[in-house]
């Protein structure tokens, strides 16, 4: 007779504390944790110096309004988006090796929360617009509104101590893709995306060159949780229904109206080459990128408008500039230095 397996085969989704590495189940997210810590780095290498020469000198007053409405509303995303892998992802996610992903993206959130701090601290030296850029998320309603928009998603699930139900479990499921697919996926894509722009505009290298750092920790993120929600999928077949697909588009629209008034509010001074017209259909465009990675139906048909943003979807897709540990400690400096690769 043979024995029985000596592990329990068990459901990403099924409540508990697993603790077995070995046999592993998901080896790809024991994989995706060690490409993460090979791609360290740390606020220390950023030079802000030649922004702060570009904000007193060279920009426009409606540039620096879309500046200061940026920075305003980084002062407080990545700050959310932890609070919710704690209290959700981390719960839920039972597998210790998807639990040693999410330690690291936690680290990974601690150091953008670092990032933007000390931009903000940078750029501004008046300690009164500090404090109101730092309050944006309470006195600026674009930004107020997508700060609201996240709240709702967690609140959502804050009464879910454990997934036992299929009802609880797609619960959580939206928690999941809203996180990846609205706040990192569209939100934080959409914040990259001004500042490409500005770089293009050979405007805040500083923020630019820390803000590829930050753009592939955020691509890593999306994939780890895709993945996560694929393997659900697998596993549990029949969560992902007709009613689930339908409630994502929902959410993944409300999601670009919320970065739409944002776009209206930010470029409201008219900033030369760059609308809020563009700005919809570059965000139409990710949405349609999130639901391919969610296996599901395109929605909007919208192509990339931003040529500035072409090397960044080469730079999710193919990871080209992990940064290996030993470049690491002989100390290479802070840019990613795409520019010279291509
Ligand atoms: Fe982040
Ligand atoms: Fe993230």
């Amino acid at each position: 007779m043979s024995a029985q397996p000596p592990f329990k085969k068990q459901h990403l989704l099924d409540p508990g504390f697993e603790l077995t590495l070995r046999p592993m189940r998901y080896p790809q997210f024991y994989e995706m944790y060690r490409a993460a810590i090979r791609n360290t780095w740390t606020v220390e290498e950023v030079d802000f110096a030649p922004d702060v020469n570009d904000l007193k000198s060279k920009m426009s007053p409606a540039e620096r309004h879309l500046v200061h409405r940026l920075i305003a509303f980084f002062a407080t995303g990545d700050s959310i988006v932890s609070n919710n892998l704690v209290l959700n992802l981390y719960t839920h996610i039972n597998a210790p090796e998807a639990r040693m992903y999410l330690s690291r993206q936690l680290y990974e959130e601690a150091l953008h929360v670092q990032f933007y701090l000390t931009l903000l601290d940078t750029y501004l030296p008046d300690p009164e617009e500090r404090n109101r850029a730092f309050a944006a998320i309470e006195n600026i309603p674009s930004i107020r509104r997508k700060a609201e928009f996240c709240f709702r998603w967690i609140d959502s699930v804050q009464d879910l101590k454990r997934l036992e139900t299929r009802a609880q479990r797609r619960q959580f499921l939206l928690n999941l893709i809203c996180f990846a697919c609205c706040i990192e996926g569209l939100f934080f894509f959409a914040a990259f995306a001004y500042v490409y722009f500005l770089r293009s505009r050979g405007l805040l290298h500083g923020l630019a060159s820390g803000t590829n750092w930050v753009f592939r920790d955020e691509s890593g993120h999306m994939a780890f949780a895709f993945e996560a929600i694929r393997c659900v999928r697998e596993e549990e077949p029949g969560l992902f229904d007709a009613d689930m697909q339908g409630q994502v588009v929902e959410m993944l629209e409300e999601a670009i109206q919320c970065e739409i008034a944002f776009a209206e509010d930010v470029l409201g001074g008219g900033v030369a080459g760059i609308s809020p017209r563009d700005m919809r259909q570059y965000l139409e465009y990710c949405a349609d990128q999130r639901f391919a990675q969610l296996g599901m139906p395109r929605q909007y048909g919208a192509s990339n408008p931003f040529d500035f943003m072409q090397l960044q979807d080469v730079q999710e897709v193919t990871n080209f500039f992990e940064r290996r540990v030993s470049a690491y400690q002989v100390g290479v400096q802070g840019e990613v230095g795409f520019d010279e690769a291509f």
